[in-house]
């Protein structure tokens, strides 16, 4: 008898950004030449970058050329990227990476989202609350998260690592012993990024309880905090017991052009001696036939001298957006938090509205799109995530119009 994957009939609702979307259309069909303007999803605004635009026609000529075409490329990248990726962004930080332990991929999505499937049905799973929803929804696909409470909307099985204002957003340490500890830093959605003390403990806490962090670091080109690791293998231990993933996105631009990697350490295994460097490589293998060499091309082109100073003035933009965003909603008495090395602002909604009710209130009132913070997990109830990849005008005019409410 067919029968759909039971796991997947337990996922509450659509996916956080489907909604929205349906919301705003919705009301952008009831409310024709009204301008809307977006500051939901963490999608960038910016064209490409001149280096990279050049990389991508370079990498399309060779595709026209005999000589220089390209059909499959290799399962787990091209050695052109990986290697740069293990000088640029582990080697010069001091951080212990090999080319051959990066596996390439179409972006951070689809690697934190695949993860777990190299792990045992049987793993618990511990995620910080609020939390970027693909890690949870994922393990519920997979059957880990045992049974959804819509009143509390908690699941049963799953740890949360509450950030709130009482612990400055930072996750204490799990409060049940946890076979997967999911972590992003800096944080999508509160914008918190974890001192290299703090992100020490999880490590040390991972290697003494046999868990495995996967780390999601697609956000780490927004730090400006010496004291911030940019990856955790920058804390003593973290090859024993963390996965990285990053992403192209959000510091170059790529949400278009799609592209990301995964880091598993070759030595790091489960508590049999199971390699999970061999697991995720015969994964890789089966299911995926790598980012084009067009994309990773582009990807290369990033680490030149160029792309670097390029994809800084990307960075220092959006932070202006973020910037923007906390002092104008700080003046006009919001409660604001992020924005500092992260490109979301994370802010308590007003009047003691839920987060839903906010987001229709920002909607209707001043044409404004957000997200809700209920939407990340049960301790984002009361709170709203405004991103900093808008432009400059569209941010400027977001602002006004909220503060003109307050
Ligand atoms: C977000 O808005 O949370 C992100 O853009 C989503 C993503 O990167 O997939």
């Amino acid at each position: 008898m067919l029968k759909v994957n039971q796991n997947y009939l337990k996922l509450p609702g659509s996916y956080l950004f489907s909604d929205i979307a349906k919301k705003v259309k919705g009301y952008k069909e009831e409310h024709q030449g009204q301008e809307v303007i977006s500051l939901g999803i963490g999608d960038v605004t910016r064209p490409l970058t001149p280096t990279i635009i050049k990389a991508l026609h370079d990498a399309v000529d060779d595709m026209a050329d005999i000589e220089r075409f390209h059909g499959y490329g290799p399962d787990l990248g091209y050695a052109f990227l990986r290697e740069k990726i293990a000088e640029f962004d582990f080697k010069r930080r001091g951080c212990e990476v090999s080319a051959d332990e990066i596996f390439v991929s179409d972006g951070a999505k689809s690697d934190s989202g695949n993860i777990q499937e190299i792990f045992a049905e049987t793993c618990s799973i511990a995620v910080s609350d609020p939390v970027y929803p693909v890690y949870v929804d994922s393990n519920v696909m997979a059957g880990r998260t045992g049974t959804y409470d819509p009143a509390s909307t908690r699941w049963s099985d799953v740890v949360y690592m509450p950030c709130t204002k009482d612990n400055d957003f930072v996750p204490d340490l799990p409060s049940k012993t946890p076979d997967i500890i999911y972590i992003c830093s800096p944080n999508n959605p509160t914008g918190k990024a974890l001192t290299r003390d703090q992100l020490q403990s999880f490590v040390d806490y991972a290697l003494k309880n046999r868990s495995v962090i996967l780390f999601d670091a697609a956000y780490e080109a927004y730090i400006s905090d010496e004291n911030v690791p940019h990856s955790i293998y920058e804390c003593e231990g973290a090859r024993d017991c963390a996965i990285e993933m990053r992403s192209f996105s959000k510091n170059a631009g790529f949400t278009g052009v799609r592209l990301g990697y995964t880091v598993v350490p070759k030595n790091l295994c489960d508590a049999e001696g199971n390699s999970l460097y061999a697991l995720w490589s015969r994964r890789h293998g089966t299911k995926f036939n790598g980012a084009s060499y067009i994309q990773q091309r582009a990807g290369e082109a990033v680490y030149t001298t160029e792309g670097q100073r390029e994809i800084a003035g990307l960075v220092f933009y959006y932070m202006e957006n973020a910037r923007t965003i906390r002092n104008g909603l700080t003046s006009a008495g919001f409660t604001v938090y992020g924005g500092v090395n992260a490109p979301y602002i994370w802010l308590k909604t007003p009047d003691n509205m839920s987060s839903w009710e906010f987001f229709d209130y920002l909607l209707h009132k001043a044409q404004v799109v957000g997200t809700p913070g209920s939407g990340f997990g049960p301790s984002g109830e009361g709170y709203f995530r405004l991103t900093a990849f808008g432009s400059h005008k569209n941010t400027r005019n977001a602002v006004e119009r909220i503060v003109s409410l307050a």
